[in-house]
């Protein structure tokens, strides 16, 4: 297939563009610094032309400003985009913090949720509600565990709804490799449109 991954230099969507290289597709890689290809989000109107799925590995500004704003905007653009290029495929790199942990409670309002992720946690808690009402694109908004870093790429994972997964230990994790994975997966497979997932282990 033919993809379109912004953030492609990213912690998380340098993993996506490896693993999707390695099983054969076609991968254009972007980032406003400039890897491979520099662009935008706000670019996609015309770097999604001809693409078959559109991959979206950005981050909030993490420079100390208030990222929700930004966020919400690159993010609003990027689905006009994706609109205008006639690509109906989107997957979003989401954040764990809009997971339930409780009926009533989310992994970002409990009382030990760390600071410092914060500010990035609630952005893309309110960056959930804003694909949540878009019906006219197949997007899927991946949430990953509590805690994702470099590491193994064993190729297992679980995949779970609104629900923050642990493991039996009560560790919310899951390697940026074995994510990588599961978003190459929903890309070949395309089994949640217009739905929100989560992936741990
Ligand atoms: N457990 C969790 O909930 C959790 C943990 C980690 C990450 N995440 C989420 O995963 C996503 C990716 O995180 P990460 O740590 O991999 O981020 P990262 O390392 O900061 O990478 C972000 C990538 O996006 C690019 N980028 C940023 N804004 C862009 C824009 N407007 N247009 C095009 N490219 C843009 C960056 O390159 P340039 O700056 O050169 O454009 C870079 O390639 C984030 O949204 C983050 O919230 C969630």
């Amino acid at each position: 297939m033919k993809i379109l991954l912004f953030g492609a230099t990213g912690m998380i969507g340098q993993r996506i563009a490896a693993e999707l290289a390695k099983r054969g597709h076609e991968v254009t890689g972007v980032s406003r610094s400039g890897g491979p290809v520099k662009g935008d989000v706000a670019d996609a109107g015309t770097l999604a032309r001809g693409h078959d799925v559109v991959i979206s590995a950005i981050s909030p500004p993490r420079d100390g400003t208030e990222p929700e704003a930004p966020f919400l905007d690159a993010n609003r653009a990027l689905i006009d985009g994706v609109r205008q290029a006639g690509v109906n495929r989107l997957i979003v790199v989401g954040g764990a913090g809009g997971l339930k942990v409780a009926p009533d409670l989310d992994l970002v309002d409990t009382p030990d949720f760390p600071d410092i992720y914060l500010k990035e946690a609630r952005a893309q808690r309110s960056n959930l509600e804003i694909y949540r009402g878009v019906d006219d694109l197949d997007w899927t908004y991946i949430s990953p565990a509590a805690e994702i870093a470099p590491g193994e790429r064993t190729g297992t994972y679980r995949v779970g709804g609104d629900e923050l997964l642990t493991d039996d230990e009560g560790r919310s994790f899951i390697t940026a490799e074995d994510y990588a994975v599961a978003v190459a997966d929903e890309v070949e497979k395309g089994g949640h449109p217009r739905s929100r997932i989560c992936v741990a282990y």
